[in-house]
């Protein structure tokens, strides 16, 4: 019989702990049902101590999943245990991940400790979540630059204190694959009652190596893999799901996940444009690049028989060539149809509203794509927005200086200005912040068509910097300047004061 490896998911923990990934609850309970639609074992929903809306988030999403397992993160700290706990009150299915640093440099600067005094601070809090639960994970913080034989003295301890996973996370994304399957082979083979717990891994990509050292870690003997969908978390981010569950589908290794490849591209989407989080065109799996072929050798190659330049057939990760495209003509039932497959459900009021939206859309551009279907579900978070766009005309071309002149709705009123630019955009930021008079700075500003041809709609990512904070801005159009327009908007709205 094949080994089970249990996909525990952070995308709504790590992941979300990215600059301007934040999710509400609303957004994260969508994520939270395609994840168990996806099939993960165990959901980290959020790190409830941190804020309200962390706690909140473990409270709804808790009771809005059956199925997938609902975590929740702490420090080794008795009230962050006790309020993950109460977090965690509606799980069918519950647990506490607890943890401390243990790597020498954790431990002298962080925690200005002893290694002794570590291992007894992991035991307290191990044995006292298991107050609360029966599933306790307990993770050592840079255990990547951990040295192995203490390493093992801190998992034996909390093995021993009752912890069912432990977690050996490459906090920093350091380790070499080679060395971080030694650690979790050395763990296997010194660690007096092992077998009473499952070792998981989790990764980060730094280096690039993630995806490595999660695999090195799995054929030594881990159980368990923390993933995020589209590789997302803090810096380089976390290994990617998709990447993991792909590996072992086309490669037979005898181990086994509940995962339904199927719905991996729908996955990645809906975290992609929820999070405002584009995925690099050449992302294993999961790019728009993954599957395409451009070299006439390998067009040839594919046209006779896919499994020349495919070693994954598009279908197994939910890309389907056939899927039906929304045009004008399209109705409400195809509509509702399309946001079931990517996993949003709404009601009939929402329906109309994302329906409107579609039919203007749709006359600008032929084809509606599930991306711009995602767009446009999401787009109705700007309608509780202060400040709005309500016009913008823009001229611009060779041999004229750009202008724009524009008009913003601010709380019901209706503000206007005008202003010169360098370009179509740099105009209508002028004439903006002749409205908007604070002392902000655009610091970064990505534009990316969704799909392809001129007619596509371009999506908008921005960071503003204002009062020595950076907030994080998105819009979608068919006309890019009023794209960028939207974000800086979007951003400004986001302004603590
Ligand atoms: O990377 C890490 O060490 C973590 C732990 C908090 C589990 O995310
Ligand atoms: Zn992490």
């Amino acid at each position: 019989m094949s080994d089970r490896l249990y996909i525990f998911d952070t995308t709504l923990r790590d992941g979300e702990q990215v600059p301007g990934c934040q999710l509400n609850t609303v957004e994260k309970i969508q994520v939270a049902r395609q994840l168990e639609s996806l099939g993960v074992d165990v959901i980290e929903a959020g790190f409830p101590i941190s804020s309200p809306g962390d706690f909140n988030s473990v409270i709804e999403i808790s009771k809005a999943v059956t199925w997938p397992t609902i975590c929740a993160l702490t420090r080794a700290v008795p009230k962050d245990i006790d309020c993950a706990a109460e977090a965690l009150a509606y799980a069918k299915r519950k647990r506490i991940h607890t943890g401390i640093g243990t790597s020498d440099s954790h431990i002298r600067y962080k925690f200005n400790s002893t290694r002794e005094e570590i291992i007894e601070r992991a035991v307290a809090a191990v044995k006292y979540a298991k107050k609360y639960v029966e599933d306790v994970e307990f993770y050592a913080e840079d255990a990547g630059r951990t040295d192995n034989e203490y390493l093992a003295r801190v998992v034996e301890a909390v093995i021993k204190a009752g912890a069912t996973v432990v977690n050996i996370p490459d906090t920093t994304g350091y380790c070499l694959p080679r060395d971080y399957g030694a650690k979790i082979k050395y763990l296997m083979e010194h660690v007096d009652g092992i077998d009473r717990a499952i070792i998981s891994t989790h990764c980060h990509n730094d280096l690039g190596m993630a995806t490595a050292c999660t695999l090195e870690g799995v054929l030594n003997g881990a159980r368990q893999v923390e993933v995020t969908v589209n590789g997302i978390g803090e810096r380089a981010g976390n290994t990617s799901e998709e990447e993991i569950a792909m590996i072992l589908k086309c490669h037979h290794l005898d181990i086994q996940t509940n995962i339904n490849t199927q719905k991996i591209a729908a996955t990645s989407r809906m975290v992609s444009s929820l999070m405002n989080m584009p995925v690099q065109a050449n992302k294993a799996i999961v790019g728009r690049n993954a599957f395409a072929h451009s070299s006439g050798i390998h067009q040839d190659g594919v046209l006779k028989n896919a499994e020349t330049y495919e070693i994954i057939n598009p279908k197994d990760v939910g890309i389907d060539d056939n899927a039906i495209i929304l045009t004008a003509r399209s109705g409400h039932a195809a509509l509702r149809h399309r946001l079931e497959t990517l996993g949003v459900e709404v009601d009939e009021e929402k329906l109309n509203d994302i329906y409107q939206r579609f039919l203007a859309l749709a006359d600008k551009k032929k084809d509606v794509t599930d991306d711009d279907i995602l767009v446009l579900a999401g787009s109705g978070r700007t309608a509780s927005h202060r400040i709005k766009l309500d016009y913008l005309q823009v001229t611009s071309g060779h041999g004229v200086r750009p202008m724009a002149a524009i008009v913003v709705d601010i709380a019901g009123e209706k503000f206007r200005a005008a202003a010169e630019g360098n370009g179509p955009v740099d105009a209508s930021i002028n004439a903006l912040k002749e409205i908007i008079k604070r002392r902000m700075t655009l610091k970064e500003f990505t534009i990316q068509a969704i799909n392809r041809g001129s007619d596509d709609v371009g999506k908008v990512h921005m960071q503003v910097e204002y009062d020595g904070q950076l907030y994080y801005g998105f819009g979608a159009n068919t006309d890019i300047v009023a794209a960028s327009v939207e974000a800086y908007i979007d951003a400004v709205n986001s302004f603590k004061h």
